[in-house]
């Protein structure tokens, strides 16, 4: 079998022990050949692509980024690869092609599934917000990351009696907010899923402040908004890929509440650092078994699929499945974590 497989949207940590997990399994169990496409769908289509061996994978399991690149790819590109969908399986003789990547990616993918390449999707991005599957890999990582920072701010800013506004990543879901605001005791979260007053997070501050606490850490997803009319801050426009362009709620709030309260709030905008570094073990072991299975699926002829984590199990769901809507932060689970605070 010949297999090709890319890495495609934003990066995150893992996306290498997934392209060695296919290597291995495609290689080294049924002789198969596996060439790598550069940039995302940019390699596909401008036939931009280089062999994998098992040399060529040597030593990636713990490196961040991918070694193949990644990119995003506009909408007309993509329509414009999907209607030479058979000249490319043809071009490139490929039996099967794996795109690793998070929402956009995998929508791209059901494309060029419909329009007929053999395609075994595997989910990925730090956010944690594609359904159909319980977990992706990177998401532990920036979970982490994100965790150790709120930690470390904690002793910096008591030390000075200082608010912090720790902006974190999450467009549409605050999965990262979430998790990582209550592993790090997080006083206030903040998430795309609901808005929030800021007279909320002036009174819990204040109320702190008078039983003695000489800090407070708050956790804000990027995507998070304030209830209308309750502060200063605006919608942003929409760039060429269909994303927000945020306005930076980090430091607007931060600067809302220093306002408010007429004490100092810094705002600390955790942004790409969440994405990069090594991965996890979780991660690193998520991602292999990611890879595993989908060589698997593409040896069974199993396509229009994406791998997928169930409780422990991995298993095979329709991409059309996965990508119809975002898994965002359910109630109940917002509930929990304002039990905490
Ligand atoms: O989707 C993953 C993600 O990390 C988001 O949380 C973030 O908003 C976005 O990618 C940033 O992407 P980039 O800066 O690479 O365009």
């Amino acid at each position: 079998m010949r297999i090709g497989v890319l890495t495609a949207g934003g990066d995150c940590p893992g996306l290498n022990a997934v392209i060695r997990s296919v290597v291995h399994r495609a290689v080294a169990q049924y002789d198969d050949e596996v060439i790598g496409f550069e940039d995302g769908y940019a390699g596909l289509l401008d036939s931009h692509y280089r062999t994998l061996d098992l040399n060529a994978v040597s030593g990636i399991l713990a490196r961040g980024g991918t070694i193949l690149g990644s990119s995003r790819l506009e909408r007309d590109r993509l329509r414009e690869a999907c209607e030479n969908a058979s000249d490319m399986i043809h071009e490139f003789g490929i039996d099967a092609l794996i795109p690793i990547g998070g929402e956009g990616t995998l929508t791209a993918a059901r494309m060029l599934s419909d329009a007929g390449l053999p395609v075994v999707g595997v989910p990925k991005t730090i956010d944690n917000d594609i359904s159909s599957t319980d977990r992706t890999f990177g998401f532990d990582t920036a979970v982490g990351v994100a965790t150790e920072a709120m930690d470390r701010l904690k002793t910096t800013a008591e030390s000075h009696q200082r608010v912090m506004v720790v902006e974190v990543m999450g467009r549409h879901a605050g999965w990262i907010a979430l998790e990582s605001g209550m592993a790090a005791g997080a006083h206030g979260i903040c998430l795309p899923e609901r808005a929030f007053d800021p007279a909320d997070l002036v009174s819990m501050v204040e109320e702190r402040f008078a039983r003695g606490k000489r800090f407070a850490v708050i956790c804000v997803a990027e995507g998070a908004h304030p209830v209308d009319g309750s502060m200063d801050y605006g919608h942003g426009e929409i760039d060429k890929f269909g994303h927000e362009r945020f306005q930076g709620i980090g430091t607007a709030l931060a600067y809302e509440l220093e306002r408010r309260l007429g004490k100092e709030a810094k705002p600390v905008i955790l942004g790409h650092v969440q994405r990069g570094g090594v991965p996890t073990a979780y991660d690193r072991v998520l991602a292999t078994r990611f890879g595993w299975h989908a060589v698997e699926a593409a040896h069974r002829g199993e396509f229009g699929r994406m791998t997928s984590l169930r409780g422990t199990d991995i298993v095979m769901v329709p991409l059309a499945q996965a990508v119809t809507e975002l898994k965002t932060v359910p109630k109940d689970r917002m509930e929990e974590a304002e039990s905490v605070f």
